[in-house]
């Protein structure tokens, strides 16, 4: 195993505690995001600590998405993320990674990038959990439903509280895209409030999903 790899075990090994904590979060809010639009509303009192109990085995036909799939995309989602820029950095060369203009200045989404790459070499993920690891931070147009509920439950699973997150909550468990689309709207406000520069990914995939609803409101009408 080369050194840049290790360093990423390490780094688990060593937030071990914390991993398991927020990844144990993330998992009950992916298991949430299956089960809640199949049952109704009436639903939403679950608590997180009885999903496992009450999670019915139809669930992943209704998503189109494997249960084991979503929990190893959930629990290996971060799996690089405290390794620094210069750790970064090295595993994108073993793993021989191209960025693009964007990527390249953009530190903060590395942990995406090469998550997906360790998740891939070292754990054997196969590509659909790559790919949710990949775009776990920034979205991208045309999601699949699995890069749509690693997305959602990272951004609303129990210890986030940057921002009143109880409509992206709500709505995630009636609207996957509906509420995809709200959660990428609010990353971009932030970030614009902020100064800081919006990742063309975001912009794209908040562009699809407007396009793809506004389409089905006119197939309805
Ligand atoms: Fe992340």
């Amino acid at each position: 195993m080369k050194m840049t790899t290790r360093i990423a075990f390490d780094n688990m090994k060593y937030h071990k505690s914390r991993n398991i904590l927020i990844g144990i979060a993330i998992i009950l809010t992916t298991m949430l995001l299956f089960i809640v639009p199949a049952v109704g509303r009436g639903i939403l009192e679950i608590q997180f600590a009885v999903t496992d109990r009450l999670y019915p085995a139809w669930h992943a036909l209704y998503r189109n998405v494997d249960e084991e799939t979503a929990r190893r995309a959930a629990l290996l989602h971060d799996c690089t993320k405290k390794l620094n820029e210069e750790q970064h950095r090295a595993l994108i060369r073993q793993y021989h990674i191209r960025l693009d203009r964007e990527e390249q200045g953009e530190p903060k989404l590395y942990h995406a990038i090469t998550g997906a790459a360790v998740a891939k070499h070292v754990f054997g993920v196969p590509s659909a959990v790559e790919s949710a690891i990949r775009w776990h931070t920034t979205g991208k147009a045309d999601m699949t439903t699995l890069e749509k509920i690693i997305y959602l439950a990272d951004y609303i699973e129990p210890t986030r509280d940057f921002c009143d997150l109880r409509p992206l909550r709500e709505l995630a468990f009636q609207d996957l895209d509906r509420a995809m689309l709200l959660g990428l709207e609010m990353s971009i406000e932030g970030l614009e409030k902020r100064g800081v520069a919006v990742n063309s990914y975001s912009v794209r995939a908040r562009d699809h999903l407007k396009g793809k609803l506004s389409d089905h409101e006119k197939r309805q009408a």
